[in-house]
């Protein structure tokens, strides 16, 4: 009986600016996608047969998208059988780190493999597209631009595993409500091709360290820290114990820092654990697309020097 264990990691979003609100209901984006070594457990059994799709998991998630990229991937490929996954869930679920995404983006990547049905990478992307805004990153991983919808990505350099702590407190933020908020007017057209803001900082976090030469900002952060003033205390303190940046990631409620060393960082990853009162803290490192490749590449015994990674068996 085939099957896989595979690691799913999270993202924060280095940089995040929301543009116009477009006539398909989605908004224009301009975001700073990165891996970080936090990671949930995906295990997947095939067994042929009549088609089945189960999953079990530590938390229940209604309408997992585990099943949604299993059922996608079935049709794609054209296989059938009866597919058992286990998900370990270690991501904080809602917390703007794309756990559900990643999961997605894992079974999609992982299951023409097992099924033998390698899919082009052209295609994978597409599926993964319609599935969600955030999913297309996971089949990339490192530091990527996303625009549009966050779906046309471009590769940026590799950063440093650098350490980052993530504080994800135990509130909830709605993202389409928080996309609201924003009240982004309707779109008139292309945004301008001049050298602008998220330009420049795209460009910073290819050539710099991080530090303050990173302009970064994350737009939710105003319609989300008045709802919840918490998060603000929380970024101020990241601050102060050191971080460059410290923000949100998508529209929250995880905080992350950027430490340049691991002892600033673990410094306040204690202070946190001591003083505040929230749900979950989890110190971590970034992770590059070389690193991310390499697991991916190991988890799924593909051999190294593949043309079109990751869709050759
Ligand atoms: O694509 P995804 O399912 O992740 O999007 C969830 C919701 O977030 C969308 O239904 C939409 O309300 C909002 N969204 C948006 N613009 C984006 C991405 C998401 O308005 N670029």
């Amino acid at each position: 009986m085939p099957s896989v264990q595979v690691r799913s990691l999270a993202k924060i979003n280095l940089d995040l600016r929301v543009l116009d609100r477009r006539p398909d209901g989605f908004h224009e984006l301009r975001t700073i996608f990165q891996t970080v070594s936090l990671a949930d457990k995906i295990s997947i059994e095939y067994v042929r047969g009549r088609t089945r799709i189960e999953l079990k998991s530590n938390f229940n998630i209604p309408d997992n998208l585990v099943i949604k990229a299993a059922d996608v991937i079935l049709q794609a490929t054209g296989a059938t059988g009866n597919l058992r996954f286990d998900l370990t869930k270690r991501i904080p679920l809602g917390g703007g780190l794309g756990g559900g995404s990643s999961n997605a983006a894992a079974v999609l990547l992982a299951l023409p493999i097992l099924l033998r049905k390698p899919l082009p990478v052209e295609k994978l992307m597409e599926l993964a597209a319609a599935l969600g805004s955030d999913i297309p990153f996971f089949l990339l991983g490192g530091t990527a631009a996303g625009l549009g919808r966050g779906t046309e990505l471009y590769p940026l350099p590799d950063l440093p595993g650098l350490p980052v702590l993530l504080i994800t407190p135990g509130l909830h933020v709605s993202t389409p409500e928080a996309y609201q908020r924003l009240e982004r007017k309707l779109t008139t057209g292309a945004p301008s091709p001049m050298m602008n803001d998220f330009q420049r900082v795209a460009w910073s976090v290819a050539s710099t360290p991080p530090g303050v030469a990173w302009e970064v900002k994350n737009d939710f952060e105003s319609v989300v820290f008045p709802q919840h003033p918490q998060l603000e205390l929380i970024k101020g303190k990241l601050l102060k114990l050191g971080a460059r940046p410290a923000l949100m990631s998508g529209s929250g409620s995880t905080m992350f820092g950027i430490f340049r060393s691991v002892e600033l960082r673990n410094r306040a990853a204690s202070w946190f654990r001591k003083e505040f009162e929230v749900g979950q803290i989890h110190p971590v490192s970034l992770v590059s697309r070389r690193r991310y490749r390499a697991m991916w590449r190991r988890q799924l015994q593909i051999p190294e020097g593949g043309k079109l990674w990751p869709s050759q068996p």
